[in-house]
C-alpha cells in the first residue's frame, strides 16, 4: 500500500502531480486554512504532511497523529515546529533552504530601497491627488550607496544581502551573528563582524535576517531602537516576533528612527493596527521569497523531502536526526 500524505495548504498542480506518482495525496483547496483541530483530523492515517510555516507541529499534535513520520515545511524558517518534540516522537522535520536565498535577498534589498527612498509613501501621495507642486525636499529620503549596512543574522540570506550591498552599492557592511563567519566568507561578502551595540549604532540601514527562536523574541526593542541613528532605517524580512512592534511604532512616530520596512508581523496575517497609522513604514504581506520560480522550487523541495524520506528513509534537507517511528 502506498503511503498517504496531506498537503496542508494549496500548492501548484505540478507539485501535486509529482506527489501523486508516489503517494495517496489529500489536497487542501485554495483559500482553506485548517484550524489545529481540523489539521489533526486531516492527518489521521497520514504518513507525511507538507506544511507552509503556518501550521504548528507540537507534542500534542504528534501524539494525536501516531502514523505521521515526516513534516516537510515549505519555508526555510521552521519556528512552527517544536523540533525537540518531533525528534522525541521519531518524526522527521525538513525545511526548504537554499533555493530561496537569492530571491529573498533581492526582496530584502527592494524593501530597503523602498523604505529609504520612501517609494510607497510617495506613491500613496501621488495616487491621492496630493501632488500639486514640486519642492526641493519632496519625499527626500536617505542614501543607500556609500552608507553603512548592518545585518543582524548572517546565514545564507544575510550573506547574499551583504554581497549586494558591498559589491553593488559600495556600502560598508557590518554584521552580527551568534557565530562569526570564517575570514574567507567575510571577504566573499565584503562584511566585517561587529558587536550587537555597534551594529545598531553604526548602521545607516539595519536588516534583520536571523531565525526566530525563543531567544530572538523582541530582540529588537526600545533599547536597540534607541541605539540607532535618527536617520536610520530598519528592515525586517525574518519573523515578526523578532521586533517589539509597539516600541517600533513609538520610535517611528517620534522620528527616533527615520523609517522601517516590514515583510513579517508578530500576529500575521493580522497586522498591529498602530503600524497602519504610521506613514514612515513600508508594509508587505510576507512575500520575500515570492517569485513563481522560487516558490515552485521551494514546493518541489518540500515534495522531494517527502518522497525521499518515505521511500528511502533519507530526507534531502533534514532538520533533525530521528530513529524512525
Ligand atoms: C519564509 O518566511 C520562509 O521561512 O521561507
Ligand atoms: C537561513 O537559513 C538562511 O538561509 O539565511
Amino acid at each position: 500500500q502506498r503511503p498517504a500524505i496531506l498537503i496542508a495548504r494549496a500548492v501548484f498542480p505540478e507539485v501535486v502531480e509529482r506527489l501523486r506518482e508516489h503517494f495517496e495525496v489529500e489536497t487542501t483547496p485554495p483559500g482553506v486554512v485548517w484550524s489545529p483541530v481540523e489539521l489533526i483530523e486531516r492527518l489521521q492515517g497520514k504518513d507525511g504532511v507538507l506544511t507552509t510555516g503556518s501550521e504548528y507541529i507540537d507534542a500534542a499534535l504528534l501524539a494525536a497523529c501516531p502514523r505521521l513520520k515526516i513534516v516537510a515545511n515549505l519555508a526555510v524558517g521552521h519556528n512552527n515546529f517544536d523540533l525537540d518534540a518531533m525528534t522525541a516522537a521519531g518524526v522527521q522535520a525538513t525545511n526548504a533552504p537554499d533555493v530561496l536565498t537569492e530571491t529573498t535577498a533581492d526582496f530584502g534589498f527592494a524593501l530597503l530601497m523602498a523604505t529609504a527612498r520612501r517609494i510607497t509613501e510617495s506613491e500613496h501621495f501621488l495616487r491621492a491627488g496630493q501632488w500639486k507642486q514640486w519642492s526641493l525636499d519632496l519625499f527626500a529620503g536617505a542614501d543607500i550607496h556609500g552608507t553603512t549596512l548592518g545585518i543582524l543574522g548572517m546565514g545564507r540570506i544575510g550573506q547574499a544581502i551583504a554581497r549586494r550591498g558591498a559589491h553593488g552599492f559600495g556600502m560598508r557592511v557590518v554584521y552580527h551573528n551568534r557565530s562569526r563567519l570564517d575570514t574567507g566568507k567575510e571577504a566573499a561578502c565584503g562584511a566585517s563582524y561587529v558587536s550587537r551595540e555597534d551594529l545598531f549604532s553604526q548602521a545607516d540601514h539595519v536588516v534583520l535576517v536571523l531565525p526566530y527562536t525563543p531567544a530572538a523574541h523582541h530582540t529588537v526593542g526600545a533599547a536597540e531602537l534607541a541605539l540607532m541613528k535618527p536617520t536610520a532605517t530598519l528592515v525586517n524580512i525574518a519573523r515578526g516576533g523578532i521586533v517589539d512592534e509597539n516600541a517600533l511604532v513609538a520610535a517611528l512616530r517620534e522620528k527616533r528612527i527615520a523609517a522601517a520596512g516590514l515583510d513579517v508581523f508578530e500576529g500575521e496575517p493580522q497586522v498591529n493596527p498602530a503600524l497602519l497609522t504610521v506613514p514612515n513604514v513600508v508594509l508587505t504581506p510576507h512575500i520575500a521569497s515570492a517569485t513563481l520560480p522560487t516558490r515552485m522550487a521551494m514546493a518541489m523541495l518540500a515534495a522531494d523531502n517527502l518522497i525521499a524520506y518515505l521511500t528511502t528513509g533519507q530526507a534531502k534537507t533534514p532538520l533533525n536526526r530521528v530513529a524512525p517511528r
